[in-house]
């Protein structure tokens, strides 16, 4: 299991937005969700300069559907682990959609603070998506 340490900042990072815009949308049409009617795309790329992504599967029991966020990070711990520096996530428009509460802390565990996140009103880091977020060092400050 490869731990997602604090790393370079993404700053450090060459983010090409156009190319995770362009795969979070590939997999925006391989998105499962006939009971919706509404097909999720996720593309991230990771401090090793990885792509992963996922699109969402839905399910005829509606409460146990996964978002597409759960499947980037599936690919990202399944591919060898690492941290998200930058996470594009699309509706069938294509353009920039904002993640679930749920799914900003996914990507809160899995990227951290300063992961950057395409939005609809541009690029953003999580500090400002899922201000005071609750993450692993609440647990450990309050450990017995
Ligand atoms: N959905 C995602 O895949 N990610 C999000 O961040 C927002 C919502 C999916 C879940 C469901 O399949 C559909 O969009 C409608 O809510």
């Amino acid at each position: 299991m490869t731990e997602a340490g604090p790393g370079p900042s993404p700053a450090a990072y060459d983010i090409d937005w156009e190319i995770l815009r362009r795969r979070a949308v590939e997999l925006m049409e391989r998105a499962y969700a006939p009971y919706s009617g509404f097909p999720v795309g996720v593309a991230g790329l990771v401090d090793d300069g990885r792509v992963v992504a996922g699109c969402n599967v839905e399910n005829a029991s509606y409460g146990v559907g996964l978002c597409a966020e759960c499947g980037m990070v599936s690919e990202l711990h399944a591919t060898g682990g690492g941290r998200l520096v930058a996470v594009h996530c699309v509706g069938r428009d294509g353009t920039a959609l904002m993640p679930c509460g749920r799914c900003r802390q996914l990507l809160w565990e899995n990227g951290g603070p300063e992961c950057l996140l395409m939005t609809p009103e541009g690029v953003l880091p999580m500090t400002q998506v899922l201000p005071q977020a609750f993450g692993r060092e609440d647990l450990d400050a309050l450990a017995r």
